[in-house]
């Protein structure tokens, strides 16, 4: 191959990463999240992801939400308790985990969350989820923040 070529193919490569990076979610995506969130979410952290401090953290410019998706997808599997801080305020409540849920939904869901209420964050996809469910299978109780502190991911 000649050097040129190579040099149009890398940057091709290249483009299509960072295009893969920071794709948008269509419009469809968005709204079967809403849904999802509407019915499992929203009673807690409210309508606009502010939450009801200092009972429920926000998930609007949460610094957990811009940590990844894994915590979010832990939290539905497993939920979370303990002392958190989110955004300067220490919360130190229960999170049950979510129930009537498929991995689709929680992608759905999780990419909402990332991409609505002033958040900007990946789409997930119920691969993303299953990956991260096989990945933590043997956990049968709820997340603490001090956890995810070491293991974000
Ligand atoms: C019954 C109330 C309730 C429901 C329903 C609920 N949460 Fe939570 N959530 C909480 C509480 C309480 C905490 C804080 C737990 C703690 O103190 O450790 C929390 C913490 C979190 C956190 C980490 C802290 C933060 O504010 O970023 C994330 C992320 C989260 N929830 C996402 C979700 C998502 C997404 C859903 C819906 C799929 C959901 N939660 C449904 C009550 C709830």
């Amino acid at each position: 191959m000649s050097s040129l070529k190579f040099l149009a193919l890398a940057s091709l490569v290249t483009t299509a990463a960072v295009a893969a990076e920071t794709a948008k979610p269509d419009a469809e995506t968005m709204k079967r999240g809403q849904a999802v969130y509407t019915r499992t979410c929203l009673a807690c952290h409210q309508p606009t992801g502010m939450g009801l401090p200092p009972v429920f953290p926000p998930l609007a410019g949460s610094e957990w939400i811009a940590k990844g998706a894994s915590i979010a997808v832990r939290n539905i599997t497993n939920g979370m308790m303990g002392p958190v801080t989110v955004k300067g305020v220490t919360y130190n409540g229960m999170m049950p985990p979510v129930t009537g849920v498929t991995d689709k939904d929680i992608a759905d869901v999780v990419t909402y969350v990332n991409n609505s209420c002033g958040n900007t964050g990946p789409v997930v996809t119920d691969a993303d989820v299953a990956g991260i469910k096989k990945k933590y299978a043997d956990r049968k109780t709820p997340w603490t923040a001090a956890e995810y502190e070491t293991d974000g991911q």
